[in-house]
């Protein structure tokens, strides 16, 4: 019994995460990313509004939405909008190509295209 939650909790730490765009899931192990980050792990990447202070723990949709809405927030290097692709992808590959590790090319995160 103990062994079964055990596994259930396990197995929900990793997250399907789809927009049920064109490029189907891609499948994130949260459990081993926070392990893999030594510093500040949380807030690397649930940053908070302005500043990678307290934890925010909504879903980066919350504020990241689809690309052309102008309540996008602006990237303040170069000042165009941070849909919500763009915020995943500037994080997730951002760090690997910092990390030298992790994947970087389309089909090593996007395993399957969508069927129609
Ligand atoms: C490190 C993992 C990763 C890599 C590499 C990656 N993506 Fe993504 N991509 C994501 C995540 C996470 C999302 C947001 C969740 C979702 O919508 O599936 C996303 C969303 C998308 C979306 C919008 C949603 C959809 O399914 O249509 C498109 C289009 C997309 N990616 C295309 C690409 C292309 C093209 C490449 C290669 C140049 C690429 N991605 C590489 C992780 C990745
Ligand atoms: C490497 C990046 C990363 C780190 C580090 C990280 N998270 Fe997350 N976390 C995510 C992403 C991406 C999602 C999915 C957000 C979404 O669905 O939009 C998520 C989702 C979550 C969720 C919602 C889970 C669900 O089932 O939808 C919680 C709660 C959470 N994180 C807590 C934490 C806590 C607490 C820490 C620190 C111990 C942490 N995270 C560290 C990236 C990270
Ligand atoms: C409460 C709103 C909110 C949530 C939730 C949120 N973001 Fe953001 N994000 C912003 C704003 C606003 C900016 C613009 C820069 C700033 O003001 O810090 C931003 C900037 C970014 C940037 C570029 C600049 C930087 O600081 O790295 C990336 C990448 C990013 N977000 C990814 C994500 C991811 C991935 C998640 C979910 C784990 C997420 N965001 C959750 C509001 C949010
Ligand atoms: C803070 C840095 C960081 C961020 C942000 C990050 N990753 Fe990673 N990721 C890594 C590292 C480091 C590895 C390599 C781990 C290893 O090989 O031990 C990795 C490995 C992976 C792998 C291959 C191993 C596995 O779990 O299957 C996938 C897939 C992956 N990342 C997806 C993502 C997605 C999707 C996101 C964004 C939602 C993301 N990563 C965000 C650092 C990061």
């Amino acid at each position: 019994m103990t062994f079964a939650v055990w596994v259930l909790l396990a197995v929900a730490e990793v997250l399907t995460l789809d927009r049920k765009g064109a490029r189907g899931e891609v499948r994130f192990d949260h459990t081993a990313h926070v392990k893999a980050s030594t510093k500040t792990p949380c807030v690397s990447c649930h940053h908070t509004r302005t500043e990678r202070g307290t934890p925010q723990l909504a879903p980066c949709a919350a504020c990241h939405l689809a690309e052309g809405d102008p309540k996008n927030p602006a990237s303040k290097t170069s000042f165009d909008e941070l849909h919500r692709t763009r915020a995943f992808h500037d994080q997730c590959i951002g760090c690997h190509i910092t990390a030298v590790k992790g994947p970087r090319a389309c089909v090593e995160c996007h395993a399957t295209e969508r069927k129609p």
